[in-house]
C-alpha cells in the first residue's frame, strides 16, 4: 500500500530511474541478495516501505516474524545503504514505536521513556531498532538518514483480510458484506471507545517526497493528521461511506489495545508539511476502490 502509493507521487513528479523490486525479485530478510543488489545498482537514495505489517490479532499470533523479519529486512538495508554511501535514507515505522500510556498526543521526545503496548511490542522493537541505526548513522557518519513515524494508514491497495488487516479496511469489508447480505448485524471487535488517528496514504506519500526533496533538522518526525476520534465514530462514517443499514454489535470480550493514539505533528507542520485527504473523503475513496477491486483485493495470509 505505501511502496505503491510513494511510486505513484514519485512518478505524478516526474521522478525516473526508479528501482522497484517485489519481495520475489529481491527477499530483503536476504543479506547476500541485498548487497549484491546495492553493489549492482548502486542507488543514490533508499525509501524503506517493505514490512511485514498487520493488525492486532496477526501481531499477537506471530510474534516472532513480527520482531525477526522486520529487523533483518531493515537492517539489511541500512547496512547495505551505509556501506554503499547511500546520500539518503528514509525509514518509515509507526506510531506503536511509543510508550503505551505516554502522554498524548504523542511527541517524538517520547521514545523509549516507558513499556511498550503488549500486543504489538514485537512489531515495535524492530522498529525503535530501525529508528535507531538510522540515528546512530546520522550522529556517527553524519548522513541524512531520517525516519518518519506515520499514524495508522489506509487508503487503496490496502490488505482487506480479515485475520491480517487493519482497523479500518476490516471494517470497510465487514460493512460491505453485511450490506451485501441484506444489511445484517456487524460484529466489531473492543468496546468502540479508544481513540484513533487515521491518515489518507497518499497523503503520506506526499510527507515521504517531501523528506526527500529537503533536509530534515532532527532523526524522526511523526506524520498523521493532528485528529483522532472514537472506533465507534469511525465504524459510524464507514457505515455511512457503505450505506449498511443494519446494527453495529460490539464485541468487549475482545481487546481494545491503547487506548489512545494521537500523534503530535507539530515538527511536520512547523517545517511545512501538512496532510490534505480529510478522513469522510478518504474512506470514500478507499470504498469506491474496494468496490472496483473486489475480485482481486488484497488479502495477506501469514
Ligand atoms: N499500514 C499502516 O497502517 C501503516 C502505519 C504506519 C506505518 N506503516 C509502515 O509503512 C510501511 C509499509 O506498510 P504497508 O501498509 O504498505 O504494508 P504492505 O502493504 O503489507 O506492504 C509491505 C511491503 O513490504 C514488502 N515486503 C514484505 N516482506 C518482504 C521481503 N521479505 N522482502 C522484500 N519486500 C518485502 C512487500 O512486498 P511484496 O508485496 O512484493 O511481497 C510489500 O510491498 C511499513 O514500514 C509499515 O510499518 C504502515
Amino acid at each position: 500500500m505505501v511502496g505503491g502509493a510513494i511510486k505513484r507521487t514519485l512518478e505524478q513528479k516526474g521522478y525516473v530511474n526508479l528501482l522497484l523490486k517485489t519481495s520475489s525479485e529481491l527477499d530483503l530478510r536476504n543479506q547476500q541478495a541485498v548487497y549484491a543488489f546495492f553493489e549492482q545498482e548502486k542507488p543514490d537514495v533508499v525509501i524503506d516501505a517493505a514490512a511485514r505489517v498487520g493488525g492486532i490479532l496477526a501481531n499477537n499470533d506471530y510474534p516472532y516474524p513480527f520482531l525477526m523479519e522486520n529487523m533483518q529486512m531493515q537492517n539489511n538495508l541500512i547496512d547495505a545503504s551505509l556501506k554503499r554511501d547511500v546520500r539518503k535514507f528514509i525509514f518509515l515505522g509507526s506510531s506503536c514505536i511509543y510508550p503505551k500510556h505516554a502522554p498524548q498526543p504523542l511527541k517524538e521526545e517520547y521514545l523509549l521513556t516507558d513499556g511498550l503496548e503488549p500486543t504489538n511490542e514485537w512489531y515495535a522493537i524492530a522498529k525503535i531498532a530501525g529508528v535507531k541505526a538510522c540515528e546512530a548513522i546520522r550522529k556517527q557518519f553524519g548522513k541524512d538518514y531520517v525516519s518518519l513515524m506515520p499514524t495508522n494508514l489506509y487508503g487503496t491497495h490496502d490488505n482487506f483480510d480479515l485475520h491480517t488487516s487493519h482497523v479500518l479496511p476490516a471494517m470497510i469489508r465487514k460493512f460491505h458484506e453485511a450490506k451485501e447480505n441484506g444489511d445484517l448485524p456487524v460484529t466489531l471487535w473492543g468496546s468502540g471507545t479508544p481513540m484513533r488517528e487515521f491518515l489518507f496514504v497518499d497523503d503520506l506519500a506526499q510527507a515521504v517526497v517531501f523528506a526527500l526533496e529537503n533536509t530534515l533538522p532532527e532523526h524522526l518526525y511523526n506524520v498523521g493528521t493532528g485528529e483522532d476520534l472514537t472506533i465507534k465514530e469511525l465504524a459510524e462514517t464507514i457505515q455511512s461511506a457503505v450505506g449498511h443499514k443494519g446494527e453495529i454489535v460490539w464485541d468487549s470480550n475482545k481487546p481494545d489495545g491503547t487506548p489512545r493514539k494521537l500523534m503530535d505533528i507539530s515538527k511536520m507542520h512547523a517545517l511545512g508539511w501538512k496532510h490534505s485527504v480529510e478522513l469522510k473523503e478518504g474512506i470514500e475513496k478507499t470504498y469506491a476502490w474496494f468496490l472496483d477491486n473486489l475480485q482481486s483485493y488484497k488479502e495477506v495470509k501469514l
